[in-house]
């Protein structure tokens, strides 16, 4: 289970976080919505440690994370794959040096093994024998898809994405979002989407949470959410430009 517990966050004096609190339980697939610059990628980031809390905590499978030393934080990351925002694959390496990264780092892996988990996992993102290939020579959605690999080849617990399917063409956010589904009935991994993609939201989701101003404006099951009477999370889902001006009919 992962509880972030009254975060709050500034860089400098910009607040982001004030008072975000959220628990996700095992087995789920809770998604973070909310406006862009609103702090979901800072309040992912606490879970792994790459960023510390100004005050409120993290905790994972019981463990507070900022208070874990540096050997344990990194014992805590091999459970727990991240998908970053920018999936950042190295150009220079080739597509199985880039998934195989996270196990070489672990250490304790025979070459076969890591041979093994990596044609495993580009399989279960349905790039299989792509492991010769560079990253210049995949589209955009085939890079999400080795990112998504690179995440599980440790064969994480958690799974964090962060955007998985922005900037991708419908059919490929549609493969990115089967593929989730598919990592948490296959491999029973609990995760994370942020998303601004809405019918995404609604298609991985067990439940959805929106950040809004630093805090959880609210948290509910896909269908408490779609039928929400929260204006602002209302104008969010519906995509709708002002409140005001909609409110009064122009
Ligand atoms: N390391 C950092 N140092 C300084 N400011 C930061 C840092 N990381 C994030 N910020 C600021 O925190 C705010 C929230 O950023 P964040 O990336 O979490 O937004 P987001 O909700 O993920 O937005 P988007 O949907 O565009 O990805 C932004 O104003 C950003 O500039
Ligand atoms: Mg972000």
């Amino acid at each position: 289970m992962i509880r972030l517990v009254d975060v709050h966050k500034a860089f400098g004096p910009k607040r982001v976080l004030e008072g975000f609190t959220l628990d996700v339980n095992e087995g789920e697939t809770m998604v973070i919505i909310g406006y862009s610059g609103t702090g979901k990628s800072v309040a992912i980031k606490h879970i792994v440690g790459l960023l510390e809390p100004d005050s409120g905590t993290v905790f994972v499978d019981g463990q507070e994370v900022p208070r874990l030393s540096r050997a344990e934080l990194y014992a805590l990351r091999s459970h727990i794959g991240y998908v970053f925002q920018f999936a950042a694959l190295f150009d220079s390496l080739s597509i199985g040096e880039n998934v195989a990264m996270g196990l070489r780092k672990e250490g304790g892996h025979t070459e076969r093994e890591i041979v093994q988990r990596v044609g495993e996992a580009l399989e279960l993102v349905d790039l299989p024998g792509v492991e010769e290939k560079f990253p210049a020579e995949l589209s955009g959605g085939m890079r999400k898809r080795v990112g998504i690999a690179r995440a599980i080849a440790r064969q994480p617990k958690y799974l964090l994405y962060d955007e998985p399917t922005t900037g991708l063409d419908p059919v490929t956010s549609a493969i990115i979002d089967q593929l989730m589904i598919r990592m948490r009935e296959k491999l029973g991994v609990t995760s994370i989407v942020i998303t601004h993609d809405m019918r995404s939201a609604y298609t991985v989701g067990s439940r959805i949470a929106m950040l809004y101003e630093g805090k959880v404006r609210q948290v509910g099951t896909v269908d408490e959410i779609q039928h929400t009477r929260d204006p602002v999370v209302r104008q969010f889902i519906e995509g709708k430009p002002d409140l005001d001006l909609v409110e009064a009919g122009v």
